[in-house]
């Protein structure tokens, strides 16, 4: 009998964890200079929360949710996302009564969709999201967007574009819905079964459908920004003002929206553009939703977030030829000959790692040879051969691989001499 991971899981081995800890790290500081701070939550919840946050006329909430009922019987959900999950610790904490508004949050985390597996496209990814909850201004819209753009342009990767449309308010949503009706009730016989019970519950929805994407009421289908209010246009003005200030380029798609029920006024995504990348092309996703903290029991305050999956930000570095300025940390690699060396090996590595060296020695009783090898390998700054003579005369030569340079040095100051 042979093991394999679950269908859409991966593996990500030593070799390919140092590049996330890499990409992780630039978030973290990225985070820390904008001033979002991290958000830890569950890795399930109770399913009504995705239901109600998500919506449940959502692919997502619809056919892509693992769901499992405990050994008590209450029907809990492994997150899809993390924006309602936020939420709800926003709501539960009670962080609407914090001094400081809005609120800015990050997590980094697991998130699960019973999705088809392709390139980019997992059924266990991690996302890297921040929310700004507490805030209606449209300069927190572009310091979103900017951060978000900041992590792929921090990483070296140039062919983005940040795509963005107004989804605009309420009576914004309600114009278009009636519009969406008329349009497709002559043909909604011609579209899919989703789109059928889609069409009272959620018209903007079938536009969004996998099926029926081609047809041609699509592409004649009213847009939203004909129905924008001009509260809702005023608002897209300034955050594409702000935008500009912020020196972040982007272009306006009517037609974006978002899989996602709880988007109002922005929305955005970032895709990457230029050869070297799959079908899947959008790297990163995300708008305002005001009235969501409202649907999940809290009071009326306005929210805007996005995240994005590490996969695929890994994906376009390595489409885009990116190579990661990863270090190599091993300081020295101590080479034995015979029991008593070993024995001092174990001492003297032990003592560098106590104070902040990193070392490495051989545990197979290799030949000399053998462990010079590993020590090139693992590209040790420094190596020291420890042998009869080296104990008799309490000193080492202590060899600094990229010069070749060698220098006798006692025991008791090796510390001192490699921390120099
Ligand atoms: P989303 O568009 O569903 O939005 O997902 C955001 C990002 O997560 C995508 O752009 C993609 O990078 C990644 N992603 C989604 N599904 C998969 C998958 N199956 N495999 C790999 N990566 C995937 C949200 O999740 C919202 N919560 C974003 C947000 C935050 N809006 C406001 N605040």
């Amino acid at each position: 009998m042979s093991f394999k991971v679950p269908k859409g899981t991966q593996d990500i081995l030593p070799g390919q964890t140092e590049k996330w800890q890499y990409v992780e790290g630039v978030i973290r500081d990225l985070c820390d200079k904008y001033r979002y701070n991290e958000l830890r939550t569950p890795m399930f919840e109770s399913t009504e929360l995705f239901q109600r946050g998500v919506g449940d006329t959502t692919d997502i909430v619809q056919k892509e949710m693992y769901t499992f009922e405990d050994r008590a019987g209450r029907s809990l959900t492994l997150r899809p996302e993390g924006t309602a999950s936020a939420v709800r610790a926003y709501v539960e904490h009670k962080m609407f009564g914090q001094a400081d508004q809005p609120v800015k949050l990050y997590y980094t985390g697991p998130m699960f969709r019973y999705e088809r597996q392709q390139a980019g496209r997992y059924r266990q990814f991690v996302q890297f999201g921040v929310e700004a909850i507490g805030s209606a201004d449209p300069a927190i819209d572009a310091e979103v967007m900017a951060l978000a753009m900041n992590v792929y342009t921090s990483l070296g990767l140039k062919d983005l574009k940040l795509v963005i449309n107004s989804l605009g308010d309420k009576e914004t949503r309600e114009g278009h819905r009636q519009a969406l009706i008329e349009h497709f009730q002559p043909v909604i016989g011609e579209l899919c079964g989703d789109c059928q019970s889609r069409l009272e519950k959620n018209p903007l929805r079938i536009l969004d459908c996998k099926v029926d994407h081609k047809h041609p009421a699509m592409a004649t289908a009213p847009a939203l920004t004909n129905y924008l209010t001009e509260e809702s246009s005023a608002y897209f003005t300034k955050v594409k003002e702000y935008l500009d200030v912020l020196d972040v380029p982007y272009e306006v798609d009517p037609n974006l929206v978002r899989g996602l029920d709880y988007y109002n006024h922005t929305a955005f995504e970032i895709m990457i553009t230029g050869d070297g990348f799959g079908s899947i092309t959008t790297l990163c996703g995300g708008g305002r939703y005001n009235g969501l903290v409202e649907d999940i029991g809290g009071p009326a305050m306005p929210g805007i977030g996005f995240a994005m999956s590490i996969e695929r930000l890994l994906l376009a570095l390595d489409a885009k030829n990116i190579e990661l300025e990863l270090e190599n940390h091993l300081d020295i690699y101590v080479v034995t000959m015979g029991e008593s060396a070993k024995l001092k090996a174990v001492e003297l590595v032990n003592q560098f790692r106590q104070n902040g060296i990193s070392a490495d020695m051989d545990y197979l009783e290799r030949k000399m040879k053998a462990q010079m090898k590993t020590a090139d390998r693992q590209e040790a700054k420094f190596v020291i051969v420890l042998g009869d003579a080296e104990l008799e005369e309490q000193a080492v030569n202590v060899k600094e691989m990229a010069t070749g340079n060698q220098q006798k040095v006692a025991f008791s100051e090796l510390v001192t001499y490699l921390k120099k």
